[in-house]
């Protein structure tokens, strides 16, 4: 029998085992699980690049590399930015097959996703190099706040950090809502986890100091929102 002739795209790309990571035909409980197999794997490989994104920003603030690092972070919150929109595929699947899918799961879990838990584990150590660039200029981020024009990079960068941040919250609020269409947010998951514990997470702040600074600032101005009519 002739072998058959695998193109440099096939081999670079690694097109056939790519393509037999999900389950076969006869194997899935329903349709639709190829849909639910295939979003989890387009998830963990968007997590593989945010994860090397965030190394590579992470040596560059090391390196004292200011712009570098901020280009970096914008490709992290390019990709947790477009992670909503791809998680919303999943939708397509009803309630109904959801469950039929989560039978054949086991004890599988997206918690156990070790992409979106090493990301979880890695933002928050961008706080030390980043603090460092600041002590170096002796600023504390609200003092970067008022000079901006001075600082102009190095606010660039702050303001990065904090998108990622955002964006990572974001994208967990974006995932509770997907568990309110497929399951509902009063019933308990495989786990048994309350969805309050969901929403505990996606308050977590990777950089509460970002946030404080933002509050000094409108605090520092002496703003006042006060309710009397003006
Ligand atoms: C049918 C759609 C989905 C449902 C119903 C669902 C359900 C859940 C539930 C109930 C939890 C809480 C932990 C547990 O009890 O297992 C959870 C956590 C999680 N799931 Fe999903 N999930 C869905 C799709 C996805 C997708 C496509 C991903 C992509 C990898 C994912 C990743 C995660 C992650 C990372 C967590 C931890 C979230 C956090 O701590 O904020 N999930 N999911």
């Amino acid at each position: 029998m002739e072998e058959k002739k695998i193109s440099d795209y096939e081999q670079y790309i690694r097109t056939e085992e790519l393509l037999k990571l999900q389950k076969e035909d006869g194997e899935r409980s329903c349709e639709d699980e190829l849909t639910f197999q295939m979003i989890h794997q387009i998830a963990e490989l968007h997590f593989k690049l945010v994860i090397q994104y965030i190394h590579l920003a992470d040596a560059k603030m090391k390196a004292k590399d200011v712009m570098q690092a901020t280009q970096q972070l914008q490709r992290v919150n390019m990709h947790l930015k477009h992670l909503p929109p791809v998680f919303d595929m999943v939708k397509v699947i009803s309630p109904r097959d959801y469950h039929t899918i989560r039978l054949a799961l086991g004890r599988g879990s997206g918690q156990d996703s070790p992409g979106f838990n090493t990301i979880l584990k890695l933002g928050p150590t961008l706080w030390q190099p980043f603090e460092e660039l600041l002590t170096e200029k002796n600023l504390t981020p609200l003092e970067l706040h008022k000079n901006i024009a001075d600082n102009y990079e190095l606010y660039l960068l702050m303001q990065e950090l904090t998108a990622f941040d955002e964006n990572f919250q974001s994208f967990r609020q974006h995932h509770i809502q997907l568990v309110r269409r497929m399951i509902g947010l009063n019933t308990k998951s495989l786990k048994g986890i309350p969805a309050q514990a969901l929403e505990r997470g996606a308050k977590f702040e990777f950089y509460p100091k970002l946030w404080e600074a933002i509050c000094q600032l409108t605090d520092w101005t002496g703003s006042s929102y006060n309710p009397k009519p003006l």
